[in-house]
């Protein structure tokens, strides 16, 4: 979702803003319920190299892969956020949202990782965001990792592939704690590692551009294992942040921790036996692959099953370590999707949910599983949001969800006349 975040961040705004227009009031929902709005560092910001910023992965991706995001755009001045974000707020104020979901870019706050010092000036950003949103009563809802690492996690360690890097994101989170966490009381770790590491290490088309055939022609990676070695140190980096925010500020600032994972909701293409497992299957490679660990200490079945010696194992130690449970779950809920088998039928697996050897498709016997949108394979299907989040709610210990994405899709041609106009 890289291109589409700062899209739905607006329309959540709108939906808060307007929801007469949907036949829905605002006080149909519980007193103390979040309208939000949400982006990324990287999408909006700009200032790439300002205030002793380094450049991050994005950086170096988009000035060195021309193409890399479609018309060879980059994110040098982006919404110029960094400049702007009085007005920002401003808007957000005047669309009556009452949360912002932001991330933290970690070059501007640690240019050289661990090894340099903390920047004040980028700490000095976000402090008087902060006091922006708040002096506006906006909740900040702030995201660690939202896909950007500085460049020298790449050179250093391979980022996510290097073990290394566990204890620099602790690091990170640690920085963020200290600095903001008097007034942030909603933390996330990651945004949608799920989905980072399939575009990243499986399909090639993000930083650092690493996949392997039949995924892709990258100059190097491993679409069957990079995936699973990132994930698994994205999850040993998360709990050690998790561990540390709960042992260390949790008591003293009040807030409470969780992750945000991209949610797909799959339904079997037909009632073969073969697509209901398939469909399961899915699911299993979306999202257990990250929250089951996080609350029952490893991975699904269904991964094991499919992916063996590819996928990493947990030493009791690690098991350990992420013991510490999230106070919440975030799901990134875009669409429902029907899931066809790929074992028993042939089918194209150079995809998204290529290696859990499933096939998605939007449409059944010539029928789409709900109204097309603006973003290719995504579908206004809104009980799919509402088996997504009863299924992660009851599978997780009845934890908390928020839905910390997804987009009202009518609004998306008027959204980009925004876009246009800024
Ligand atoms: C950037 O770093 C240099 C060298 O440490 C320092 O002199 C300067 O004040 C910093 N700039 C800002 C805006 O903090
Ligand atoms: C699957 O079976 C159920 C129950 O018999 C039925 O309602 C449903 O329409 C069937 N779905 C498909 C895709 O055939």
């Amino acid at each position: 979702m890289a291109a589409a975040t700062g899209i739905c961040a607006v329309l959540l705004a709108i939906l808060a803003a307007a929801p007469s227009a949907r036949g829905l009031g605002r006080d149909e929902f519980p007193p103390g319920f979040l309208f939000g709005a949400a982006t990324s560092a990287y999408q909006i910001e700009g200032a790439y190299l300002e205030d002793n910023k380094s450049l991050n992965n994005w950086d170096v991706f988009t000035h060195t892969r021309p193409g890399g995001i479609r018309d060879g755009r980059n994110g040098d001045v982006a919404d110029d956020h960094y400049h702007r974000y009085m007005e920002d707020v401003e808007i957000m104020h005047n669309l009556g949202v009452n949360s912002y979901r932001f991330s933290i870019s970690w070059s501007r706050i640690l240019p050289r990782g661990r090894l340099g010092g903390v920047n004040s000036a980028g700490i000095a950003f976000y402090d008087r965001l902060i006091a922006a949103l708040l002096q506006k009563g906006i909740e900040p809802f702030v995201t660690l990792n939202h896909f950007d690492v500085p460049h020298e996690m790449e050179t250093r360690y391979g980022s996510w592939l290097g073990a290394g890097i566990r204890e620099e994101f602790d690091y990170y989170a640690d920085v963020c704690f200290r600095a903001f966490g008097d007034r942030v009381k909603y933390w996330t770790t990651f945004n949608e590692p799920n989905l980072f590491t399939k575009f990243a290490y499986l399909l090639g088309e993000y930083p650092p551009n690493h996949c392997s055939p039949p995924f892709g022609a990258c100059n190097s990676g491993n679409s069957r294992r990079e995936p699973y070695v990132a994930a698994h140190n994205i999850l040993l980096s998360h709990a050690a942040a998790v561990n540390n925010y709960k042992k260390n500020y949790q008591a003293k600032q009040g807030g409470s921790i969780g992750i945000v994972v991209a949610m797909k909701w799959y339904e079997p293409l037909t009632n073969r036996t073969e697509d209901i497992r398939a469909a399961r299957r899915a699911l299993s490679f979306e999202v257990e692959w990250f929250l089951d660990p996080i609350f029952f200490g490893d991975y699904p079945r269904e991964m094991r099953e499919m992916l063996s010696a590819n996928l990493p194992k947990f030493t009791p130690e690690e098991k350990k370590l992420m013991q510490n449970k999230v106070d919440f779950i975030g799901i990134n809920q875009y669409t429902a999707i029907y899931a066809r088998d790929c074992i028993s039928l042939p089918c194209n697996i150079m995809t998204y949910e290529g290696n859990a050897m499933v096939l998605a498709t939007g449409e059944r016997d010539g029928v789409l599983i709900g109204k097309p949108t603006a973003f290719k394979g995504y579908y206004d299907v809104p009980q799919g949001m509402e088996q997504a989040v009863k299924y992660v709610n009851e599978r997780y210990e009845n934890t908390p969800v928020y839905v910390t994405e997804n987009v009202l899709y009518d609004l998306v041609p008027f959204f980009r006349v925004l876009a246009t106009e800024r």
